[in-house]
């Protein structure tokens, strides 16, 4: 499955949720999460996101980002439809400390 990490925390872009054959993605408050039990692997969203927030989660590291996908997957609605990322987006991107700011 493909993972939403982050660095999609504010930025949100939301230009995966138009190429995403299966729609999987689902839309909270500061960030969207992919459902890993509804990815197909098909890799696409990935050089979409202009943040770089979206990862493979063969990659090393991301255990804790796979966990936190799949738990508000259950929680938020699902997104399929782009509407415009926040008026300061771009000052957030590449921002540090993101996930504390957000989560707590
Ligand atoms: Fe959707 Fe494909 Fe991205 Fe999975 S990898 S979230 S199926 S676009
Ligand atoms: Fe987030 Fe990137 Fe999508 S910033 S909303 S994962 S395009």
């Amino acid at each position: 499955t493909y993972v939403v990490t982050e660095n999609c925390i504010r930025c949100k872009y939301m230009d995966c949720v138009e190429v995403c054959p299966v729609d999987c993605f689902y839309m909270g408050e500061t960030m969207l999460v992919i459902a890993p039990d509804e990815c197909i692997d098909c890799g696409v969203c990935e050089p979409e996101c202009p943040a770089e927030a979206i990862k493979p989660d063969t990659e090393p590291g991301l255990e804790g980002w796979l966990a936190l996908n799949a738990k508000y997957a259950a929680l938020w609605p699902n997104v399929s439809e782009k509407s415009d990322p926040p008026p300061d987006a771009a000052d957030w991107d590449g921002a540090p400390g993101k996930l504390q700011a957000a989560f707590g």
